[in-house]
């Protein structure tokens, strides 16, 4: 599943780092985000869609998410459709957990 996860990771990878002091790219870095209030990395900018949100990434909203951002935060920045198929949600969510720690 973590292959799998990192596989799929791909698409998320033009903007995201996942590894500590890694830079932001178009998206924030994303090391220590698991459990972690929305729009907290240090030195990114967030849309006042996330940063006004009370979000935390568990599991449940992360898996929202990635099903589709602009749902769980309207008029986020993130410019990404989503993923339908829930089984590789499930997949990247194991990934990102153990990638991002
Ligand atoms: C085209 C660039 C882009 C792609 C592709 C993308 N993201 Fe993002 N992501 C962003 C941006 C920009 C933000 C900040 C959104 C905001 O401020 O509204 C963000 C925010 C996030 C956050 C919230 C981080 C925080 O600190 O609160 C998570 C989690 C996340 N993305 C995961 C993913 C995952 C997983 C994928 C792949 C399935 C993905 N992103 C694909 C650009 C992208």
């Amino acid at each position: 599943m973590l292959k799998r996860g990192k596989l799929l990771f791909l698409q998320c990878r033009a903007c995201h780092e996942v590894t500590m002091g890694q830079p932001h790219k178009v998206g924030p870095n994303l090391h220590g985000f698991m459990g972690r209030k929305a729009a907290a990395a240090e030195g990114f900018v967030y849309s006042n869609a996330l940063s006004a949100s009370t979000l935390v990434w568990d599991v449940a909203t992360l898996d929202r998410w990635i099903a589709h951002p602009e749902s769980v935060a309207p008029g986020t920045t993130m410019a990404f459709v989503g993923v339908a198929n829930e089984a590789d949600r499930r997949a990247l969510i194991a990934y990102l957990d153990s990638a991002t720690r």
